[in-house]
């Protein structure tokens, strides 16, 4: 397939995990990938599989919590490709902590990765975006939707994430920007590396998990990809759940 030819995407979190899974399939279909992440040796080593394999990428250092940041990673896509066609709001934080062991500045900073970050980006890129069209998948949790305890700032950042790609998609489909959000279950990727090598919390974790395993990041990026791409070009402000089954019972 090359449902991504002559495009430009930026994924961000793209160093690692679905993140990096999201990159390499864009990569593949044909994308010149702008792999975005705060950590440089991670998202080189991304950009490194994409081009060993006869794909396009660049590496940019971005942490999504920092507006300059944003506009820096904007003004060199603009110059070196003149645009973004798809933004992939990937990254993600989580802490392990109920709400009453939260402490305020653990909740400030899930919020600011998850839920500013994503806003940051449908902004920034949204503007670079608004002379050509484009389509934004934001990265949300079948956790921002149902409620489990041992979360409450990730959850919070989560649902915010479901509101900002419906506000973002109403504003932007005047300029032919559809933006939609995926809500995975529980994925195999380093997020959760402390609970994989355990039967019994993973069982626990998948709790009403219709599917009894986690998923592979590669089913997560089959659902990104296909929203990304002209295929979903009636789709824009929907919530598609990826979450084996959690959220239907
Ligand atoms: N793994 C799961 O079970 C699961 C389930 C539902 C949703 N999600 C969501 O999917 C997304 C990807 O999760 P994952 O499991 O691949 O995570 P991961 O921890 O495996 O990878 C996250 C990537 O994001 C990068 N990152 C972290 N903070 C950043 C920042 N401030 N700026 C830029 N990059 C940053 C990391 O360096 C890393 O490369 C996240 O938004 C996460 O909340 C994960």
């Amino acid at each position: 397939m090359s449902r991504f030819k002559d495009k430009v995407a930026l994924v961000t979190g793209a160093g690692n995990g679905m993140g990096r899974s999201h990159a390499l399939r864009l990569a593949r279909e044909g994308a010149t990938v702008v792999v975005a992440d705060v950590n440089a040796a991670d998202g080189a080593a991304v950009c490194g599989e994409i081009t060993a394999a006869g794909g396009r990428a660049v590496f940019q250092l971005l942490d999504v919590t920092q507006e300059e940041q944003w506009k820096q990673a904007c003004s060199r896509a603009q110059k070196d490709f003149g645009y973004i066609d798809v933004l992939v709001n990937n990254a993600g934080i989580i802490i392990y902590k109920t709400l009453l062991d939260t402490s305020t500045a653990e909740w400030e900073k899930v919020m600011a990765v998850n839920s500013t970050g994503t806003y940051l980006g449908c902004r920034e890129v949204g503007a670079l975006m608004k002379g050509h069209g484009g389509a934004i998948v934001n990265v949300s949790s079948v956790l921002g939707s149902v409620a489990a305890p041992g979360v409450a700032a990730y959850q919070a950042s989560k649902g915010a994430v479901n509101m900002i790609t419906k506000s973002a998609a109403a504003e932007l489909v005047s300029f032919n920007i559809r933006v939609n959000s995926v809500h995975p279950g529980l994925v195999a990727t380093p997020m959760i590396k402390d609970f994989v090598g355990d039967p019994q919390a993973v069982e626990m974790l998948l709790g009403p998990t219709l599917i009894r395993r986690l998923a592979r990041p590669e089913e997560i990026t089959n659902v990104v990809a296909f929203l990304a791409s002209d295929e979903a070009s009636y789709v824009t402000g929907a919530a598609y759940m990826v979450d084996g089954g959690f959220s239907t019972v």
